[in-house]
């Protein structure tokens, strides 16, 4: 008798766990937020989230190996440029939620200028970030300017990332460009390269390893900074005084999706203002699309910025970013320093 208890109890539990389904999701946020987002979202639906943490390049690539057989459902966070891109090699599907009327305007174009294929979940300026400790020991002054970069001074003391995998990295050239006009921005970047110490492969990188003394100077969001300075680390940004251009990390359902009901789900629950703000709770300090999302004082602060007027349709598609990734690939990344 007692077996055939425990057996219907068994059989039930593993007919919840069933009924309550699986999502695979890429993030492309940290890691800590990734973390947060994963436990919380399981355990207010029951269903079971498997994450893999990539940077924004790399998990273009990923969706673009497996488009035969995806293994992936969502992509949450990362750049919107490659979201873009995405959604032009056919990599994620339309889908257009109830909500998309409580999100900011600029999450709302991104939506509407990808057919439904994407969606702005946050944003953030493009800024340089510094150790404010290091930088006093040296007595140096901090930059406050793109120009600022250049000077010899700075030889070995600055990171950026890497575009081939980072969307920060992309971000920054593209924002170059639009400020300088491409060739200008090309020796630009060819002048800062002699300063480079190294090309981290992701967006957060120079600012974590700022944090910890590695590097004086990080180019980033402005947001890293106040995620390493609430870990206790002397680290501030500005953002340049010629100006600056700012992502819109979005999230995207993948085209053949295997459990598109609970992607769907999380799409959904992703873009409320809880889940959104997640974010300040993992000490993350994006700008939340949701406009009834709680604010924190230490998010960058965009009326302060210079910002530029950057064009999301253009250098997200695909061509664009192909082509000016390889350009820095080619005449940037191969010189020596
Ligand atoms: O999570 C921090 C963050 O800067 C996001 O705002 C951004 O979308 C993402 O990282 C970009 O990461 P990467 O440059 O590594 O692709």
């Amino acid at each position: 008798m007692k077996k055939t208890v425990f057996a219907g109890v068994a059989a039930l539990v593993c007919l919840g766990a069933h009924a309550a389904g699986q999502v695979n999701i890429i993030c492309s946020v940290q890691a800590e937020q990734c973390n947060l987002v994963q436990t919380v979202f399981s355990r207010s639906t029951g269903i079971k989230v498997s994450l893999t943490h990539k940077a924004s390049g790399e998990a273009l690539a990923q969706l673009n190996a497996e488009k035969a057989n995806p293994k992936t459902d969502v992509w949450y966070g990362g750049t919107g440029d490659p979201h873009m891109q995405a959604a032009e090699m056919g990599l994620t599907m339309a889908y257009k939620s109830a909500s998309l009327p409580q999100l900011r305007d600029w999450a709302q174009s991104q939506a509407q200028q990808t057919g439904y294929k994407t969606v702005g979940i946050y944003s953030g300026p493009l800024g340089i970030s510094y150790n404010t400790e290091a930088m006093a020991k040296k007595k140096l002054q901090p930059p406050k300017c793109w120009a600022d970069l250049l000077d010899p001074k700075w030889k070995g003391e600055i990171q950026a990332p890497n575009p081939n995998t980072s969307g920060t990295a992309y971000v920054e050239i593209a924002t170059l460009v639009q400020l300088m006009g491409e060739d200008k921005a090309f020796d630009y970047l060819k002048a800062l390269h002699k300063n480079i110490s190294q090309y981290t492969r992701s967006g957060a990188g120079p600012v974590k390893n700022a944090a910890r003394g590695e590097n004086l100077i990080g180019v980033a969001f402005a947001h890293e900074a106040p995620v390493e300075a609430a870990n206790g680390f002397p680290v501030v940004s500005n953002t340049p005084c010629e100006g600056t251009g700012a992502e819109i990390g979005s999230m995207s359902l993948i085209q053949g999706a295997r459990n598109l009901e609970e992607a769907k789900r999380f799409y959904e629950w992703a873009l409320t203002p809880g889940a959104q703000e997640l974010g300040v709770a993992a000490k993350q300090f994006q700008l939340p699309s949701n406009k009834a999302a709680k604010l924190d004082e230490r998010m960058p602060d965009f009326a302060k910025a210079k910002m530029i007027k950057y064009d999301y349709a253009k250098y997200g598609s695909s061509a664009e970013r192909k082509r000016l990734i390889g350009r820095w690939e080619k005449e940037v990344n191969s010189l020596p320093r």
